[in-house]
């Protein structure tokens, strides 16, 4: 049974994992054409094309126990991080006692599916047993060494960079941060976990990783200090920023921080990214969330050395967010009913993927556009952005044959469809005739100026997702 193996070492095991895999794949009823066919619309295809890592915390309850989470996991993401199941709370329940079942089961799921391990975390104040929290001196230092040593001779070869210490800097002052690794080791406990990761597996990439430390602020520039004295001695390569980012605030600076993180010669990484929204989320928040998801992952597609971006978590249902922080939430790609949210298309466009505003007209995979209509006062233009089984995503282009002051774009759903929520338009949207107008700020257009808007459907029939003919009138 692939879930439950007992704790050996991976490595031994190795010449097993040809059997798993071929077993698992045709489980999942997914293969590698079938990854490679998709390289525009999803997006571990455009970041395959890309060369980057597109990755999703996984939660092993879910991965075990629901298809279409499984699913969705191998179809859109080509890297992995186990979002609890390879902290040490988990790992090593009391002292000497490894329990890498969880960490297995999502590790076979990677292999099944193509997809690399980025492993989290080994040395964290967090969600570490009590039994290591109440150790000092040598015997906590041997504890630290020994769960390194242990944990990353399991992965090797399975995992493919780890996250050797996590959130290590404090977030007011600059200074490293108050925890039991500092106050029972001083502050060479960093140095020594990852002199004792690097000899544990040399050919794995090693991070730190924390929060806040998106734009530059005093907590970056602390994190910046100690990357540099490991760097210098050759003990790490990347650093993993968490963005764990609020509407509305991609820090102004990222590109500039991670470029000087890159100026080390280190690789950077967006290791956890949600952006989450005062709850209840309505559609220009959740425009503005694509709009925050884009720039995010816009940066790291432009940073040679962004080895990748991790969202932190599946869907919205399934994020920390509504439990950490109460009346927030809606920080991921997908809805719980796994359609995909304007960010999702935001990401793929980001990827070079198809996501919205510029689909390939000489790929097979795009789906038709209506060709503008003529008119003197103003065209339209509505594509299928991202279709899914039961809804799709649409943009909505205007351009203006001549300055006007308005718009009114109409047209009548040929089945099932109808709008389930819009952005950047108005009007009588939800019905089978749509009549949809212009916001506020995208009504005045100049001659040969264009505008864009966009929105869900719903299709319950499952049919497949129409493109109506549609008439635009100025006003
Ligand atoms: C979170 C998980 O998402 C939760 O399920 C868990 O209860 C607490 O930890 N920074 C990290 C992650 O490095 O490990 C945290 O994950 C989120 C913040």
């Amino acid at each position: 049974m692939l879930l439950n193996r007992p704790p050996q070492s991976r490595r031994r095991r190795r010449a097993l994992l040809a059997g798993v895999v071929t077993v698992a794949t045709a489980a999942l009823g997914l293969g590698l054409s079938t990854q490679f066919a998709s390289a525009q619309t999803t997006l571990r295809g455009a970041a395959d094309e890309l060369g980057k890592d597109i990755g999703v915390a996984v939660n092993y309850n879910l991965l075990q126990n629901d298809a279409t989470y499984r699913n969705t996991v191998a179809t859109e993401f080509n890297s992995l991080t186990a979002e609890n199941a390879m902290k040490m709370d988990a790992l090593q329940p009391s002292q000497g006692n490894f329990t890498f079942a969880q960490g297995d089961a999502i590790v076979d799921f990677a292999q099944a599916n193509n997809q690399t391990v980025h492993g989290h975390t080994l040395v964290w104040h967090s969600q570490s047993p009590s039994w290591v929290q109440n150790l000092s001196g040598t015997a906590l230092q041997t504890a630290m060494v020994d769960h390194i040593n242990t944990v990353m001779d399991h992965y090797e070869g399975d995992v493919q960079s780890w996250d050797v210490v996590n959130e290590v800097v404090s977030d007011n002052n600059g200074a490293l941060r108050d925890s039991f690794w500092l106050r029972g080791l001083g502050e060479g406990y960093i140095t020594t976990a990852f002199q004792t990761a690097r000899a544990a597996d040399p050919s794995v990439d090693l991070y730190m990783n924390d929060y806040s430390i998106d734009g530059i602020n005093a907590k970056s520039d602390k994190t910046y200090e100690i990357a540099q004295g490991l760097a210098a001695q050759n003990l790490i390569d990347g650093v993993g920023f968490q963005a764990h980012l609020i509407l509305g605030q991609v820090p102004s600076n990222m590109e500039a921080n991670l470029q000087r993180f890159v100026d080390l010669g280190l690789k950077v990484r967006v290791t956890e990214l949600d952006i989450r929204i005062q709850m209840p989320a309505d559609a220009s928040e959740l425009q503005q969330q694509a709009n925050d998801y884009r720039r995010v992952t816009e940066i790291c597609a432009a940073l040679a050395d962004c080895s990748g971006v991790t969202v932190w978590g599946l869907r919205d249902g399934d994020s920390w967010v509504p439990d950490v922080f109460p009346g927030e939430g809606a920080p991921l790609l997908f809805n719980d009913d796994y359609s995909k949210k304007p960010a999702y298309d935001a990401v793929l466009d980001a990827l070079g993927g198809d996501g919205s505003g510029d689909p390939d007209p000489t790929d097979p995979t795009t789906p038709p556009t209506t060709p503008p209509p003529t008119g003197d006062g103003c065209t339209a233009t509505l594509s299928v952005q991202s279709p899914w089984n039961t809804g799709a995503t649409y943009a909505g282009t205007v351009t203006a044959g001549q300055a006007l002051n308005g718009w009114t774009v109409t047209w009548t759903w040929p089945g099932s469809e109808r709008i389930s929520n819009a952005w950047s338009v108005e009007g009588n949207l939800t019905g089978p005739t749509v009549t949809a107008t212009n916001a506020g700020y995208n009504g005045s257009l100049a001659a040969g100026q264009s505008t864009t808007f966009g929105f869900n459907i719903t299709k319950p029939d499952g049919a497949t997702a129409s493109v109506p003919t549609v008439t635009c009138t100025a006003s």
